[in-house]
């Protein structure tokens, strides 16, 4: 069975135990609560979740992703707790087990703040740890300034308890947390989480061919790191398509990778084509330009000529648009592609 994995949080073997755990539970002793930033892919849910698996904490994660009511938002909660709320008093408002939960009060916000005052609570002698990841999911709320306040409001008043945010879009995370009329402003401490450990990471790959009877040539990483800009869901997908076309007993060469990724680019050729028909024409020339583009210098005229315009009002325009539809994301001051292989597609198969 192919031992990469490349979606969503991974554990047990899957999951690579990085330093930033020790940071994380620094915080943790120091009762603060935390945001974690870190670039789209890179591990930040997988992080928080494996760093409590073995303490003596009550852990519980949050997932507010695709949420668009408050009801929503206070039910994702509801379901966290409800295995640890048996014993409570408050239990009357709960239907345990049931699909929807009644409320004693009808109002999402009141309601959220009754719920989030059972967390001290959870455990007698275990320390709670509360984890709302997809934190910026709470922005689309109809309301989400009330709502967002009357979490803040409760979270203040439990300092016994260990709040952690994260989310995949960062933006948006940075809205909530750094924009002065919000009501989280500046109420965590910012950990930031990059990539892994290079030569860690190289290992433990190597090791996952090793132990399905494969091997991978060490002048591979150089190029598979620079495709995938080191973040580690990336890496992991091009491992998992390289292991994909291996056969058992054999070493992965450069030509392996060559085959490898002309295949994914055949396999997803009508989708990327799609995605491509869907750009304007000014967002498709920024597109090409942001492929050949080495540099960091956006509004200069070596950025314009490649994008095939003269005007820093498209660039900007069309950048923006990029961004918005989730294609591009800045990372160290560079505009780059979030998925790896569709720039490579854009490279190969569109006409400059
Ligand atoms: N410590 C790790 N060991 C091995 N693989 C990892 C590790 N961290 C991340 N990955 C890889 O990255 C992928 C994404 O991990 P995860 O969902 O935790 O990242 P994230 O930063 O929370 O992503 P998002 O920005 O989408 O919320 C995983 O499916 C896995 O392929
Ligand atoms: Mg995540």
């Amino acid at each position: 069975m192919n031992p990469f994995k490349i979606d969503g949080i991974v554990d047990g073997a899957d999951y690579m135990p990085r330093k930033e755990s020790e940071e994380l539970l620094n915080y943790h002793r120091a009762g603060r609560n935390v945001l974690i930033r870190g670039p789209r892919r890179t591990g930040k849910s997988s992080l928080v979740v494996n760093t409590f698996r073995d303490t003596e904490c009550l852990f519980l994660r949050v997932d507010f992703w695709g949420v668009k009511t408050e009801m929503k938002a206070v039910e994702k909660i509801a379901r966290a707790f409800e295995p640890f709320c048996k014993k409570l008093p408050m239990l009357s408002g709960f239907n345990i087990g049931g699909i929807g939960l009644q409320w004693k009060s009808p109002e999402a916000v009141s309601s959220v703040e009754d719920l989030l005052r059972l967390a001290p609570g959870l455990h007698r002698k275990k320390p709670v740890v509360i984890f709302f990841d997809e934190f910026q999911a709470l922005l689309d709320l109809p309301d989400s300034d009330q709502f967002l306040g009357a979490l803040r409001s409760e979270i203040q008043a439990q300092p016994e308890v260990q709040y952690i945010f994260a989310g995949s879009n960062q933006n948006r995370l940075m809205e909530i947390f750094y924009s002065q009329r919000s009501p989280f402003f500046k109420s965590a401490a910012l950990m930031e989480v990059g990539g892994l450990d290079r030569d860690d990471f190289v290992a433990w790959l190597e090791d996952k061919f090793a132990a399905t009877d494969r091997s991978i040539s060490p002048r591979l990483w150089d190029a598979i790191f620079e495709l995938s800009h080191a973040i580690p869901g990336d890496v992991q997908d091009i491992c998992y398509h390289l292991w994909n076309d291996s056969t058992e007993g054999g070493e992965i060469g450069p030509e392996d990778l060559g085959a490898t990724l002309k295949r994914v680019l055949q396999e997803r050729a009508s989708g990327y084509a799609g995605m491509w028909n869907m750009l304007t024409d000014n967002q498709q020339k920024i597109a090409m330009g942001l492929t050949r583009y080495r540099g960091e210098m956006y509004a200069s005229n070596e950025f314009l000529q490649m994008c095939g315009t003269t005007s820093h009002a498209s660039v900007k325009r069309g950048i923006e648009a990029l961004e918005s539809k989730g294609l591009i994301w800045m990372s160290s001051s560079r505009w780059i592609f979030s998925d790896p292989f569709f720039t490579l597609w854009i490279a190969n198969s569109v006409d400059a």
